[in-house]
């Protein structure tokens, strides 16, 4: 088969299991490549604790440009490092990519992929299915606000929130126009506009002009704190799910423990027309580091989504499949109560992806 494209992925492990994760999701990249004839070419960054504590330097001048110009596609594994306490590093890695790329829509699907690992009673496979969408540039997340008489029992601190109109009907779009790609049926907008005002009316309004483009899409407004209790009373009630950044942090890792745990949730940042950043949603799980015990499946599952992207939904579909079978009837790490080790599953994923399953 000949190569249709050229498909170049930055690969960004960061820190602790990040790395460990990542050199497991080469592997899984490297034979589809083979066998798929994809033209996936993988460029190692070496941006994390390491560098940064060696150079001061998170995200090397021009990287931004360099991506953009250059890539399709950022595979990233985690950051978090004891020696950083602060994160700053993070901070100008993860959140400048995030931020400086304009990746406006992070998705993170959250599905139960085996009633075994489902940590709800009655509730599994068939009622934990659905994607949730994260605003990912705004919010309390730009920055902004500041101390005044740091370090006094006088301090006061304030960070302030970002709402702009375009920033919210873009993400608001963007969920609805997957639901319509992807036949899901209703798109739940969570906020929490009868307490936080002025950002929330702007949630509120701008919700209600976008679903109009969307007649054959049911619209669906909850709180959020309701929406937090309906993720564990009702899950099978959602289909999509949007919100803004914060709340959207919170609700998708309460997402990830439907699902099974950190050990299996994924999430790309994207924005149309631009490259993406894919990742799992886990961090770099300084308790198990170098133990051999961190779960790949996550980002076994986020190499899934990068391929969807990158226009190889059949390649997609294989890994996806791979890692169904895997959480069935593969060797499971200690986070889902099993005794494998990373490179076990690993293993496993592969033979089933090289048997074609
Ligand atoms: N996107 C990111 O880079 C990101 C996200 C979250 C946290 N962090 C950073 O990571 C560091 C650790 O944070 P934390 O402990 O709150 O969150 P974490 O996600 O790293 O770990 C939380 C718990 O889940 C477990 N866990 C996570 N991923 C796992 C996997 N793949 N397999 C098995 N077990 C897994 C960990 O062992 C730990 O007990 C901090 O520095 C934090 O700031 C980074």
């Amino acid at each position: 088969m000949a190569i249709a494209r050229r498909r170049r992925i930055a690969v960004v492990p960061g820190d602790g299991i990040g790395i460990e994760v990542l050199t497991e999701q080469k592997q899984l990249l490297a034979l589809v490549n083979e066998q798929r004839k994809l033209g996936l070419e993988l460029v190692d960054k070496d941006w994390g604790a390491e560098r940064w504590l060696k150079e001061k330097v998170g995200l090397p001048k021009g990287s931004l440009e360099d991506l953009s110009a250059n890539y399709d596609a950022v595979t990233f594994g985690a950051l978090g490092d004891p020696r950083v306490p602060d994160m700053a590093h993070g901070r100008e890695i993860l959140l400048g990519m995030r931020q400086g790329l304009d990746l406006y829509a992070n998705m993170r699907p959250i599905r139960c992929l085996d009633d075994v690992l489902s940590p709800l009673k009655g509730k599994g496979e068939k009622e934990i299915d659905f994607v949730c969408f994260r605003e990912n540039t705004e919010d309390l997340y730009v920055s902004l606000g500041g101390t005044f008489k740091e370090g006094s029992v006088d301090e006061v601190a304030q960070d302030i929130s970002i709402n702009t109109r375009k920033g919210v009907e873009r993400i608001l779009r963007y969920a609805f126009e997957y639901a319509k790609k992807t036949g899901r049926k209703k798109v739940t907008m969570t906020d929490k506009n009868n307490a936080v005002r002025f950002g929330g009316g702007l949630w509120k309004r701008t919700f209600a002009l976008v679903q109009k483009d969307f007649p054959d899409i049911e619209a669906d407004h909850l709180f959020v704190d309701v929406a937090a209790m309906e993720f564990v009373r009702q899950p099978e009630r959602f289909d999509v799910v949007v919100g803004n950044n914060l709340f959207g942090d919170i609700l998708t890792d309460l997402g990830a423990a439907l699902m099974g745990g950190l050990g299996l949730a994924a999430s790309a940042n994207v924005h149309p027309g631009r490259i993406g950043l894919f990742e799992p949603v886990h961090g770099s799980a300084p308790d198990i580091v170098g133990k051999g015990i961190a779960n790949p499946l996550a980002a076994f599952s986020t190499a899934s989504l990068m391929l969807d992207f990158l226009d190889a939904p059949l390649e997609a579909k294989l890994i996806d499949d791979a890692v169904r079978l895997a959480v069935k009837k593969g060797p499971k790490t200690p986070d889902l109560g099993g005794k494998a080790k990373t490179a076990d599953v690993t293993a496993f994923v592969l033979d089933a992806v090289s048997s074609g399953l």
